[in-house]
């Protein structure tokens, strides 16, 4: 028998896994096309445009003929860049160079090409549950074991240390953490870091702290757990443009990582996508450099939205939202509605119009969670929650 293209696809595929954030906005705009109206609360990403001189940075560099390849690692002038920043916004000066950092078309392929960096087969690889996709994913892809430590509701979405301290063990290669955290919104504490820091260096493990939400922060000040004594060198960041500057489609990200890794994950970034785009990577410097009122603009904006959404959300019965403390989700507790959050999702697509995520996407401690993204203006918020409270006892 001849063998049909499916039959050829690796048995590594069935590792990977996906961002259904993504399929949902299929979804709902095939729903869309037959003319409903949708109210999108399922793709992270912020709903404002790009401020006007990154953008002006990207079009001066065109006609400039800013279009070849570049080094993999990205041009030195944004690695630069990034390093500044990197080591002033962490409290940290002069901390890091370009030696230190490695630019890519986001931060979801950096963490890609540092995990194919990093783990063995066998090794572990730590990391919250529930949990954006793509660290298991990889991890799994490499063959390595994946171990998930429950966040705990109780703790405002924090990680459970204790079980973390009972996993750890000598296999434990990386753990990731990723504050503020998508899709709960929780901010680990300093006292949570120090413990994480202080299991790092008894366990020799490396720490991945995913700190893309780290503009998005909306209590006290953003902490690293690179800032805490002796963890730069165990510590590899992954922070991009997406989430703070609104430049989710203009695909650009990095790592900040101690300067032995940086050569082996450039070799992955040469192996994979060769560069970033010239003129992206100039309008990324002009991001860092410019003015960052726009920064601060919309994150007032998206406190404001947070307020009314979560407030919103508890006032209808049986759901309970927590206040997220960065980031721009809410995950609502409707364990009392069902634990079937996956189909409460589809419900509130198909019969509310609201286009959001089931918490069981991120992992199985996300069951009976839903995500609402609220990068989404008040006005549709309000009409959000209304279609919300009218539907959800209809949901049997
Ligand atoms: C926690 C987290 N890390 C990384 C990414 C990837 O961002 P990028 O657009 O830079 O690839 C996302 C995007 O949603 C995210 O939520």
């Amino acid at each position: 028998m001849i063998a049909t293209s499916a039959d050829r696809i690796c048995e590594a595929v069935s590792r990977l896994g996906s961002e259904s954030a993504f399929e949902v906005l299929a979804r709902a705009r095939a729903l869309e096309a037959k003319g409903r109206k949708i109210v999108h609360m399922e793709i992270g990403e912020p709903d404002f445009e790009t401020p006007e001189h990154i953008k002006e940075a990207a079009i001066k560099a065109i006609r400039e003929n800013h279009s070849h390849y570049t080094p993999s690692a990205g041009i030195v002038e944004l690695r630069d860049t990034i390093a500044d920043y990197a080591s002033n916004f962490r409290k940290m000066p002069g901390a890091f160079t370009r030696e230190n950092v490695v630019v890519a078309p986001g931060a979801k392929p950096i963490i890609w090409n540092t995990l194919s960096a990093l783990l063995n087969p066998g090794d572990e690889l730590i990391y919250a549950d529930p949990a954006y996709p793509a660290y298991a994913s990889a991890a799994s892809y490499l063959e390595a074991k994946v171990t998930p430590i429950p966040l705990l509701e109780s703790k405002n979405f924090r990680l459970d240390l204790d079980e973390l301290e009972n996993k750890v063990s000598a296999r434990t290669k990386v753990l990731v953490i990723n504050t503020p955290h998508n899709p709960t919104g929780g901010v680990l504490l300093r006292s949570d870091l120090q413990r994480i820091a202080d299991l790092a260096h008894k366990h020799d493990f490396l720490v991945l702290s995913d700190e893309i939400y780290s503009r998005n922060f909306y209590e006290s000040e953003f902490l690293s757990i690179s800032e805490l004594p002796g963890m730069k060198e165990r510590t590899i960041i992954v922070d991009g443009f997406s989430k703070a500057y609104a430049m989710t489609g203009w695909r650009l990200g990095y790592a900040i990582l101690p300067p032995e890794l940086a050569p082996v994950v450039t070799l992955f970034n040469n192996n994979t996508f060769s560069c970033v785009a010239t003129f992206v990577q100039m309008a990324g410097i002009a991001a860092l450099t410019g003015p960052d009122e726009p920064v601060r603009r919309m994150n007032d904006i998206f406190r404001e939205r947070r307020d009314r959404l979560v407030r919103g959300l508890n006032r209808i019965p049986e759901i309970s939202c927590t206040m997220p403390e960065g980031a721009f989700y809410a995950f609502p507790n409707v364990s009392q509605i069902t634990h079937d959050d996956k189909a409460l999702a589809a419900f509130m697509l198909n019969e509310a119009g609201v286009a959001c995520l089931g918490g069981s996407a991120f992992g199985s401690a996300g069951r009976g969670y839903l995500r609402f993204s609220y990068a989404a203006s008040l006005d549709d918020i309000d009409l959000a929650l209304e279609r919300i409270a009218e539907h959800t006892p209809n949901f049997r």
